[in-house]
């Protein structure tokens, strides 16, 4: 079977409200349901497993009791950090064989195409990033603020989710990981690389829509985004249509 993991076990202390942002609303839906319903939605996904920050869980429960998303099989705790979420929801799987997605709770605006490469690409890969190309210069600096190195930027990528595994790759590597004492990571693809060496990591495009929630300036934006895409019916469309179609507002406001 084809599992979702929906990491929601974070506070979002960067957000800086008392209330986790996944619990925020935007375009009349909270944050968390526009990604539950996105997964849901889409015909490769089989199950969805929800992992909720601690004192939240009703939330959670209540949102996908109202809105009847049938795809829910589980609601966990998640846990002090995001790999320990992921291990949590790892543990929380009941079958030994098919591929995970691993997505932030706090990117609402994954599309139907990135869903459906990932799937695609785990037919041929054991492993797969969802990644876009960066416009900004990313400059790697020191403790002191001068720079260390500008890698040229062809070959950098901005990593999104979901990320995507077979599931024994992910649980074997989990295995390895969670035996390091010195087990740092933000990631799971970092985890595969490290503690299954060797394993091919593959990248598939993502989408400047597929924001990441973290700042509120992304509230604006999440927001305006939707209104743009509820103006055609999900899924979102494609890039040369939104181009188009964010090209005509444009001509509105000039014309106007
Ligand atoms: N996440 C999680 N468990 C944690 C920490 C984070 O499941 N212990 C999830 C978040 O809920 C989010 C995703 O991982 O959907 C990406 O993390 P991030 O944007 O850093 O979220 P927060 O940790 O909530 O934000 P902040 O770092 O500002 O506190």
């Amino acid at each position: 079977p084809n599992v979702v993991v929906i990491l929601a076990g974070g506070v979002g202390q960067r957000m800086g409200l008392e209330v986790p942002k996944q619990l925020l609303k935007v375009a009349g839906r909270t944050i968390l349901e526009h990604t539950v319903a996105a997964f849901e939605a889409h015909p490769a996904v089989d199950e969805i497993l929800l992992a909720m920050a601690e004192g939240h869980l009703d939330s959670a429960r209540q949102i996908v009791k109202a809105g009847g998303y049938g795809k829910v099989v589980d609601i966990i705790e998640g846990g002090a950090t995001r790999t320990e979420t992921t291990s949590k929801a790892l543990a929380a799987i009941r079958h030994q064989d098919g591929n995970v997605l691993f997505h932030d709770a706090v990117r609402p605006l994954v599309t139907a195409r990135i869903i459906t490469d990932c799937f695609e690409a785990l037919a041929t890969h054991a492993a797969v990033d969802v990644a876009i190309p960066s416009a900004d210069t990313i400059i790697e600096v020191d403790d002191d603020q001068t720079i260390r190195d500008i890698p040229p930027r062809a070959r950098l990528r901005r990593g999104q989710t979901p990320q995507g595994f077979r599931l024994p790759v992910i649980r074997a590597a989990y295995d390895v990981a969670l035996r390091d004492p010195d087990l740092q990571a933000t990631d799971d693809c970092t985890i595969v690389m490290r503690y299954s060496p060797g394993t091919p990591v593959y990248v598939v495009p993502g989408d400047e829509r597929n924001l990441k929630v973290t700042e509120p300036i992304d509230l604006v934006l999440a927001d305006k985004l939707f209104q743009l895409s509820a103006q055609d019916q999900p899924p979102l469309l494609g890039d040369a249509a939104y181009a188009e179609a964010l090209t005509g507002r444009v001509m509105v406001v000039f014309g106007g």
